[in-house]
């Protein structure tokens, strides 16, 4: 049998198959690999340090399954702590104002409940066991939910909570816990747009870097074009 002829007798014993249940899994995108970069980036700048890694704002857990690779190639083994809901987006604030008009999209959150999420990453190719050992969900609503934390220390933050309330809470909360070197990644923030996008992100982050004379401790990744800052010594 001609390789043409074999090729077209596999196709049709494919397509004759019945479909295989695929998660909800994001199609390759050049921003979700420069995304991969700048977490890995990051992730080597804490390398030397103890401390967990905290996703805030889970989503559909595409952030979570890029983590758990990534870490997984690190000498330490670090626990991995995800914020959610898990039943989408509270009400917004008035400093969110203009994100009003996105609320209609918001509304397919409510679906990324755990299992959905679990069922991500288990698509993705992470084993249960793995994710079961190396993730702590903490599922509820921040700030409530912020009482769930062990209050070990942090080696990097990650925050993707879109809106005003949630962000200033998770930073006030959180930064104590980050120890010094410690990377503070800001999903919202001076990309193209944000600023009309996610408002009260921005208001939010700026309000905190004032109240400790940070602005200049942000930093612009040059691959994926978020920003973050490393805890100074002394804060
Ligand atoms: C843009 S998504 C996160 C995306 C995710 N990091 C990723 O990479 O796929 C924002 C998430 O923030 C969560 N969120 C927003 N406000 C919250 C709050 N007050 N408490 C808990 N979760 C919240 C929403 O439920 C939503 O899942």
């Amino acid at each position: 049998m001609s390789i043409t002829t074999r090729l077209k007798a596999g196709v049709k014993a494919a397509l004759g198959r019945p479909a295989v249940p695929i998660h909800n899994l994001p199609s390759i995108s050049q921003a979700g690999t420069l995304r991969t970069v700048y977490f890995h980036e990051c992730l080597k700048k804490v390398a030397h340090l103890d401390g967990s890694l905290v996703e805030c704002g889970v989503g559909q857990g595409y952030g979570l399954c890029t983590w758990l690779t990534l870490t997984a190639l690190e000498p330490k083994q670090r626990v991995i702590w995800a914020f959610d809901s898990f039943e989408g987006f509270p009400k917004f604030a008035k400093e969110d104002e203009t994100s009003a008009v996105r609320e209609a999209g918001y509304a397919q959150y409510k679906q990324f409940d755990l299992l959905y999420v679990f069922n991500t990453m288990k698509s993705f190719g992470l084993s249960p066991a793995e994710i079961n050992r190396r993730i702590s969900f903490a599922k509820g609503f921040i700030p409530q939910s912020l009482n769930l934390y062990d209050k070990s220390p942090v080696a990097l933050l990650h925050l993707d909570l879109d809106i005003f309330e949630p962000y200033r809470d998770a930073l006030d909360f959180f930064w104590e816990f980050v120890v010094p070197g410690g990377v503070v990644m800001f999903d919202e923030y001076n990309k193209a747009l944000d600023i009309f996008k996610f408002p009260g992100a921005q208001k939010a982050i700026n309000d905190f870097l004032d109240a400790r004379n940070l602005r200049g401790a942000l930093r612009k990744d040059t691959t994926y074009g978020n920003v973050y800052i490393q805890k100074p010594d002394i804060a």
